[in-house]
């Protein structure tokens, strides 16, 4: 079995997030004799740049052959007008169409100790552990689209199948939790919601009787997500909601720069990795940037394509210390500091913790 890392640095911050959580790696595959190899691949503007193309065809090959792609990030301003094609973003929609990523796990917890960084009360964000399940490969990211002078329109699309297989993950996810799912749609004007709130009522009563299952309308549950966020345990739902709701509720964590993904298929290829967070050109360069979602998917990486789980909690324990101890980079610092750590120096004290563990 392939033990090689494809390692997708992209734009902006992504080359420096995905350095340390290199790192993070090489100490764990030493530490737990994982044997794992790193080899670098081009995507996004810098892709575009090198090799004319988003997502070069050496890239989505280098990722089939792999044990699993960690990504940083992609886009930013200096690609803002080149055509539409071509455009970083689409090099990452591309890599999760191709290799079948329908669902990208991203979890959401709190810790008391960044409640500080939160906008919400300390007392909401006691007890959060959420799993939303976003569906990653249909709806309006993937749909008939066309732009002319005066108008333009993207469309939605969903068939049962693709409904039915990230309701089973979200099913199968729950199980092993709280055993509460909900179910995220606008069946109240969309066809698109109606079909998915059908076929998610249909999947979890018959395939998993033991769950509570509840649906929200969008609106609602973004809403919900700020004044009940303790209530959720798997959340499920279609594209562009997962993409709306997940940036929301990495503000109950206290930064989009601590959240993970994990974007998975049906198991027989590699999955991918990334932080939740974008590029970050404001940032980027600086060696400011929070490493914990990077760090963070690494650990997803090892857990869900290589089995390995004492690393992978082994990470997720020493990123954890490394807060509890009292080390912040600048998003999640208390306004005013000025002891707060940049990306390297934060990931010192995660690899730190990791060899003392
Ligand atoms: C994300 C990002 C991407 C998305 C962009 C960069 C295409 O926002 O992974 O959440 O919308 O899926
Ligand atoms: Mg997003």
């Amino acid at each position: 079995m392939s033990r090689t890392i494809v390692v997708l640095a992209g734009d902006g911050v992504g080359p420096e997030v995905t350095a340390q959580a290199v790192r993070v790696l090489e100490a764990a595959s030493t530490k737990y004799s994982l044997g794992l190899e790193f080899e670098d691949a081009l995507i996004g503007g810098a892709a575009y740049d090198a090799a004319g193309s988003p997502l070069p065809d050496a890239t989505v090959k280098a990722c089939r052959a792999s044990a699993g792609i960690l990504l940083g990030a992609v886009g930013g301003p200096k690609w803002a007008d080149i055509p539409v094609q071509h455009r970083p973003e689409q090099g990452l929609l591309a890599i999760r169409k191709a290799l079948g990523l329908f669902a990208n796990l991203r979890p959401v917890t709190t810790m008391p100790e960044l409640a500080a960084a939160s906008p919400l009360k300390p007392e909401k964000l006691a007890g959060v552990d959420i799993l939303v399940i976003r569906e990653l490969t249909g709806g309006i990211y993937f749909g008939k689209r066309s732009r002319s002078a005066d108008a333009a329109f993207d469309t939605c699309e969903y068939t049962v199948a693709e409904i039915e297989r990230v309701c089973r993950v979200a099913g199968t996810l729950a199980m092993n939790r709280r055993r509460k799912v909900t179910s995220v749609d606008k069946a109240n004007v969309l066809d698109t919601s109606r079909l998915w709130r059908d076929v998610a009522t249909r999947v979890f009563r018959t395939e998993f009787p033991q769950l509570t299952v509840e649906h929200l309308l969008v609106d609602a549950a973004a809403m919900h997500l700020l004044s009940r966020p303790a209530d959720f345990d798997v959340m499920v739902t279609e594209n562009m909601f997962g993409d709306i709701l997940t940036d929301e509720a990495s503000m109950l964590a206290g930064s989009m720069g601590l959240l993970p993904s994990a974007s998975l298929g049906n198991g027989s290829g590699p999955g991918l990795y990334e932080p939740i967070h974008g590029s970050a050109p404001d940032i980027a360069g600086q060696g400011v940037a929070n490493p914990c979602g990077t760090i963070l998917s690494a650990a997803m990486l090892l857990r869900h394509s290589l089995g390995a789980e004492a690393p992978a909690a082994a990470i997720e324990g020493a990123v954890a210390a490394a807060i509890r101890a009292g080390a912040r980079t600048r998003d999640i610092a208390a306004s005013g500091a000025r002891d707060w750590l940049g990306t390297a120096a934060f990931t010192d004290v995660v690899l730190r913790n990791l060899a003392a563990h």
